[in-house]
Protein backbone atom coordinates (compact mmCIF):
# COMPACT_ATOMS: atom_id res chain seq x y z
CA UNK A 1 0.00 0.00 0.00
CA UNK A 2 1.57 3.23 -1.22
CA UNK A 3 2.45 5.57 1.98
CA UNK A 4 -0.40 8.07 3.64
CA UNK A 5 1.78 11.18 2.83
CA UNK A 6 -1.01 13.58 3.63
CA UNK A 7 -0.44 15.49 7.25
CA UNK A 8 -3.52 17.20 9.09
CA UNK A 9 -0.90 19.32 10.84
CA UNK A 10 0.30 20.54 7.89
CA UNK A 11 -2.98 20.81 6.40
CA UNK A 12 -4.45 22.69 8.97
CA UNK A 13 -1.70 24.77 9.33
CA UNK A 14 -1.17 25.84 5.83
CA UNK A 15 -4.64 25.23 4.11
CA UNK A 16 -7.55 26.60 6.63
CA UNK A 17 -8.38 29.11 3.58
CA UNK A 18 -9.55 25.99 1.81
CA UNK A 19 -13.21 25.73 3.48
CA UNK A 20 -13.15 29.06 4.53
CA UNK A 21 -13.70 29.56 0.82
CA UNK A 22 -16.28 27.54 0.03
CA UNK A 23 -19.43 29.57 0.40
CA UNK A 24 -20.45 29.64 -2.60
CA UNK A 25 -20.28 25.97 -3.45
CA UNK A 26 -21.74 25.34 -0.05
CA UNK A 27 -24.69 27.58 -1.27
CA UNK A 28 -24.88 25.89 -4.03
CA UNK A 29 -25.39 22.74 -2.18
CA UNK A 30 -27.99 24.45 -0.18
CA UNK A 31 -28.22 21.69 2.57
CA UNK A 32 -31.58 20.68 4.05
CA UNK A 33 -32.90 19.34 7.29
CA UNK A 34 -33.71 16.14 5.45
CA UNK A 35 -30.55 15.59 3.33
CA UNK A 36 -28.38 12.37 3.40
CA UNK A 37 -25.30 13.88 2.33
CA UNK A 38 -22.03 12.22 0.95
CA UNK A 39 -18.99 14.49 1.53
CA UNK A 40 -16.05 13.28 -0.88
CA UNK A 41 -12.37 14.57 -0.37
CA UNK A 42 -13.55 15.65 3.12
CA UNK A 43 -10.24 16.62 4.09
CA UNK A 44 -9.65 18.06 8.44
CA UNK A 45 -14.01 17.39 8.15
CA UNK A 46 -14.37 21.44 8.91
CA UNK A 47 -16.77 22.07 6.20
CA UNK A 48 -18.20 18.57 6.80
CA UNK A 49 -19.37 19.07 10.31
CA UNK A 50 -20.64 23.23 8.98
CA UNK A 51 -23.00 21.04 6.70
CA UNK A 52 -23.93 18.76 9.47
CA UNK A 53 -25.55 21.64 11.01
CA UNK A 54 -28.14 22.24 8.59
CA UNK A 55 -28.77 18.55 7.45
CA UNK A 56 -29.74 14.67 8.53
CA UNK A 57 -26.52 12.98 8.13
CA UNK A 58 -22.56 13.36 6.41
CA UNK A 59 -20.93 11.24 5.03
CA UNK A 60 -17.08 12.11 5.28
CA UNK A 61 -15.33 10.24 3.09
CA UNK A 62 -11.38 10.85 2.22
CA UNK A 63 -8.65 9.06 0.38
CA UNK A 64 -5.97 9.55 3.20
CA UNK A 65 -6.65 7.52 6.32
CA UNK A 66 -4.43 10.48 7.70
CA UNK A 67 -6.88 13.12 7.07
CA UNK A 68 -10.18 10.99 7.42
CA UNK A 69 -8.29 10.20 11.44
CA UNK A 70 -7.86 14.00 11.72
CA UNK A 71 -11.68 14.65 10.89
CA UNK A 72 -13.21 11.35 13.28
CA UNK A 73 -10.92 13.12 15.97
CA UNK A 74 -13.13 16.27 15.37
CA UNK A 75 -16.65 15.01 14.78
CA UNK A 76 -15.68 13.00 18.52
CA UNK A 77 -14.36 16.00 20.14
CA UNK A 78 -17.36 17.72 19.16
CA UNK A 79 -19.64 15.14 20.17
CA UNK A 80 -21.30 15.22 16.21
CA UNK A 81 -23.88 12.67 15.73
CA UNK A 82 -24.99 13.28 12.61
CA UNK A 83 -21.11 12.63 10.89
CA UNK A 84 -19.73 9.55 9.78
CA UNK A 85 -16.21 9.02 8.41
CA UNK A 86 -14.39 6.72 6.12
CA UNK A 87 -12.03 5.85 3.68
CA UNK A 88 -12.91 5.97 0.17
CA UNK A 89 -10.90 6.85 -3.03
CA UNK A 90 -13.44 8.35 -4.89
CA UNK A 91 -11.82 7.28 -8.29
CA UNK A 92 -12.20 3.50 -7.20
CA UNK A 93 -14.06 2.99 -4.19
CA UNK A 94 -17.42 4.58 -4.64
CA UNK A 95 -19.65 1.42 -6.06
CA UNK A 96 -17.50 -0.78 -3.74
CA UNK A 97 -17.83 1.35 -0.55
CA UNK A 98 -21.15 3.37 -0.68
CA UNK A 99 -24.36 1.67 -0.86
CA UNK A 100 -27.10 3.21 -3.75
CA UNK A 101 -30.03 5.14 -2.93
CA UNK A 102 -28.55 6.24 0.71
CA UNK A 103 -27.32 9.54 -0.25
CA UNK A 104 -29.77 12.13 -2.19
CA UNK A 105 -26.03 14.76 -2.63
CA UNK A 106 -23.00 13.97 -2.95
CA UNK A 107 -20.57 17.22 -2.45
CA UNK A 108 -16.96 17.48 -3.00
CA UNK A 109 -14.76 20.51 -2.38
CA UNK A 110 -10.87 21.29 -3.21
CA UNK A 111 -10.65 17.57 -4.13
CA UNK A 112 -11.99 16.42 -7.59
CA UNK A 113 -8.07 17.81 -9.07
CA UNK A 114 -6.84 15.23 -7.06
CA UNK A 115 -9.33 12.19 -7.72
CA UNK A 116 -8.79 13.27 -11.52
CA UNK A 117 -5.44 13.39 -11.22
CA UNK A 118 -4.89 9.82 -9.57
CA UNK A 119 -5.93 8.20 -12.96
CA UNK A 120 -4.79 8.26 -15.98
CA UNK A 121 -7.21 7.57 -18.79
CA UNK A 122 -10.40 9.31 -20.21
CA UNK A 123 -12.07 6.08 -19.59
CA UNK A 124 -11.08 5.77 -15.78
CA UNK A 125 -12.03 10.15 -15.37
CA UNK A 126 -15.62 9.47 -17.04
CA UNK A 127 -16.33 6.12 -14.65
CA UNK A 128 -15.56 8.22 -11.61
CA UNK A 129 -18.68 10.50 -12.22
CA UNK A 130 -20.51 7.82 -13.98
CA UNK A 131 -19.70 6.05 -10.35
CA UNK A 132 -21.34 8.66 -8.65
CA UNK A 133 -24.65 9.10 -10.81
CA UNK A 134 -24.82 5.25 -10.61
CA UNK A 135 -25.60 5.47 -6.32
CA UNK A 136 -27.93 8.72 -6.39
CA UNK A 137 -31.28 8.26 -6.49
CA UNK A 138 -33.73 10.00 -9.15
CA UNK A 139 -33.35 13.78 -8.66
CA UNK A 140 -30.15 13.44 -6.66
CA UNK A 141 -27.46 16.45 -6.79
CA UNK A 142 -23.48 16.47 -7.25
CA UNK A 143 -22.57 19.92 -6.33
CA UNK A 144 -18.62 20.06 -6.74
CA UNK A 145 -15.76 22.46 -7.00
CA UNK A 146 -12.49 22.20 -8.16
CA UNK A 147 -9.45 23.02 -9.48
CA UNK A 148 -9.99 23.82 -13.18
CA UNK A 149 -7.77 24.35 -16.23
CA UNK A 150 -4.74 26.46 -15.07
CA UNK A 151 -5.36 26.60 -11.66
CA UNK A 152 -1.83 27.29 -10.15
CA UNK A 153 -0.29 27.32 -13.19
CA UNK A 154 2.85 29.63 -12.41
CA UNK A 155 3.23 27.15 -9.09
CA UNK A 156 3.10 24.25 -11.48
CA UNK A 157 5.41 25.82 -13.67
CA UNK A 158 8.22 26.66 -10.95
CA UNK A 159 7.76 22.90 -9.82
CA UNK A 160 8.57 21.31 -12.73
CA UNK A 161 11.29 23.26 -13.64
CA UNK A 162 13.30 22.44 -10.23
CA UNK A 163 12.30 18.75 -10.77
CA UNK A 164 14.05 18.89 -14.26
CA UNK A 165 17.35 20.74 -12.44
CA UNK A 166 17.11 18.46 -9.54
CA UNK A 167 17.59 15.45 -11.82
CA UNK A 168 20.05 16.97 -14.45
CA UNK A 169 22.22 17.39 -11.63
CA UNK A 170 22.46 14.19 -11.22
CA UNK A 171 23.18 13.74 -14.57
CA UNK A 172 19.43 12.32 -15.47
CA UNK A 173 16.96 13.43 -17.75
CA UNK A 174 13.16 13.96 -16.61
CA UNK A 175 10.71 15.65 -19.43
CA UNK A 176 7.81 17.33 -18.38
CA UNK A 177 5.96 14.37 -19.71
CA UNK A 178 7.87 12.39 -17.40
CA UNK A 179 6.60 14.11 -14.43
CA UNK A 180 3.64 14.89 -15.66
CA UNK A 181 3.08 11.23 -15.95
CA UNK A 182 4.58 9.84 -12.79
CA UNK A 183 4.82 12.90 -10.21
CA UNK A 184 2.21 15.40 -11.07
CA UNK A 185 -0.40 14.37 -8.77
CA UNK A 186 -3.68 16.47 -10.16
CA UNK A 187 -5.84 16.96 -13.18
CA UNK A 188 -7.16 20.51 -13.54
CA UNK A 189 -10.09 19.73 -16.07
CA UNK A 190 -11.54 21.90 -18.57
CA UNK A 191 -14.98 22.95 -18.43
CA UNK A 192 -15.74 20.83 -21.82
CA UNK A 193 -14.12 18.01 -20.29
CA UNK A 194 -16.27 17.68 -16.66
CA UNK A 195 -19.26 18.59 -19.31
CA UNK A 196 -18.42 15.15 -21.37
CA UNK A 197 -18.05 13.40 -18.10
CA UNK A 198 -20.94 14.81 -16.48
CA UNK A 199 -23.75 14.18 -19.50
CA UNK A 200 -22.06 11.17 -20.57
CA UNK A 201 -22.69 9.39 -17.20
CA UNK A 202 -26.66 10.72 -17.65
CA UNK A 203 -26.59 13.98 -15.30
CA UNK A 204 -27.96 17.17 -16.55
CA UNK A 205 -25.85 19.85 -15.82
CA UNK A 206 -27.70 22.73 -14.02
CA UNK A 207 -24.50 25.07 -13.35
CA UNK A 208 -20.69 24.96 -14.66
CA UNK A 209 -18.58 27.87 -14.16
CA UNK A 210 -14.82 28.52 -13.98
CA UNK A 211 -13.31 31.41 -12.40
CA UNK A 212 -10.18 32.78 -11.71
CA UNK A 213 -9.72 33.47 -7.92
CA UNK A 214 -6.43 34.98 -6.57
CA UNK A 215 -5.93 33.31 -3.27
CA UNK A 216 -4.14 34.38 -0.38
CA UNK A 217 -1.64 31.88 1.22
CA UNK A 218 -1.34 31.46 5.08
CA UNK A 219 1.18 32.63 6.68
CA UNK A 220 3.86 35.44 5.46
CA UNK A 221 6.94 34.51 3.28
CA UNK A 222 7.37 31.16 4.55
CA UNK A 223 3.66 30.45 3.07
CA UNK A 224 4.51 29.11 -0.72
CA UNK A 225 6.98 26.65 1.31
CA UNK A 226 4.20 25.68 3.29
CA UNK A 227 1.73 24.95 0.73
CA UNK A 228 4.18 23.50 -1.49
CA UNK A 229 5.27 20.77 1.86
CA UNK A 230 1.64 20.37 2.46
CA UNK A 231 0.46 19.74 -1.60
CA UNK A 232 3.54 19.33 -3.61
CA UNK A 233 4.66 16.00 -1.51
CA UNK A 234 4.84 13.88 -4.73
CA UNK A 235 7.04 15.89 -6.70
CA UNK A 236 10.01 14.97 -4.71
CA UNK A 237 9.53 11.58 -5.23
CA UNK A 238 12.85 9.52 -5.80
CA UNK A 239 15.02 12.46 -4.37
CA UNK A 240 16.79 12.86 -1.19
CA UNK A 241 16.14 15.08 1.73
CA UNK A 242 18.85 17.63 0.82
CA UNK A 243 17.94 17.82 -2.75
CA UNK A 244 14.03 18.63 -1.62
CA UNK A 245 15.13 20.97 0.72
CA UNK A 246 17.17 22.78 -2.04
CA UNK A 247 14.14 22.83 -5.06
CA UNK A 248 11.59 23.85 -2.55
CA UNK A 249 13.86 27.17 -1.67
CA UNK A 250 14.36 27.21 -5.59
CA UNK A 251 10.44 26.88 -6.48
CA UNK A 252 10.00 29.51 -4.19
CA UNK A 253 12.67 31.65 -5.51
CA UNK A 254 11.30 31.33 -8.85
CA UNK A 255 7.83 31.89 -7.62
CA UNK A 256 8.58 35.34 -6.36
CA UNK A 257 8.11 36.72 -9.80
CA UNK A 258 4.74 36.07 -9.84
CA UNK A 259 3.20 35.76 -6.75
CA UNK A 260 4.94 37.23 -3.72
CA UNK A 261 3.11 40.76 -3.30
CA UNK A 262 6.40 42.50 -1.38
CA UNK A 263 4.40 45.75 -0.29
CA UNK A 264 2.12 43.51 1.53
CA UNK A 265 4.45 40.42 2.47
CA UNK A 266 1.99 37.51 1.24
CA UNK A 267 1.89 35.39 -1.57
CA UNK A 268 -1.17 35.31 -3.87
CA UNK A 269 -1.43 32.33 -5.98
CA UNK A 270 -3.77 32.19 -9.22
CA UNK A 271 -6.06 29.75 -8.09
CA UNK A 272 -9.14 28.37 -10.65
CA UNK A 273 -11.61 27.39 -9.67
CA UNK A 274 -14.90 24.63 -11.61
CA UNK A 275 -17.97 24.81 -9.81
CA UNK A 276 -21.03 22.98 -11.13
CA UNK A 277 -24.03 21.23 -9.87
CA UNK A 278 -25.36 18.45 -11.85
CA UNK A 279 -28.56 16.68 -11.19
CA UNK A 280 -29.49 13.08 -12.02
CA UNK A 281 -33.05 13.31 -13.01
C1 LIG B 1 -6.76 23.54 -5.18
O1 LIG B 1 -7.60 23.51 -4.28
O2 LIG B 1 -7.00 24.09 -6.26
C2 LIG B 1 -5.43 22.87 -5.00
C3 LIG B 1 -5.03 22.51 -3.76
C4 LIG B 1 -3.83 21.87 -3.61
C5 LIG B 1 -3.06 21.58 -4.70
C6 LIG B 1 -3.46 21.94 -5.94
C7 LIG B 1 -4.65 22.60 -6.09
Amino acid sequence: MATDKWSADDYTTHASFVPALATEVVQMLAPKPGDKILDIGAGDGILSLAIADKCAHVHATDGSANMVAYANSRVAAGKVTNVTTEVVDAAVDIKRKISAGVYNKVFSNAAYHWILGSVTSEQQRAQAFKDVYDILPSGGEFVVECGGHGNVGEILVALVAVVKTTWAKRGAKKTTADIKSKLWPWHFATNDEIERWLVGAGFEVEVLERHYRPTTLNGGYGGMRGWIETFGFSFWDGMSAEERESAIDEAVELLIGSDWLEREQKWVAGYVRCRFKAVKK
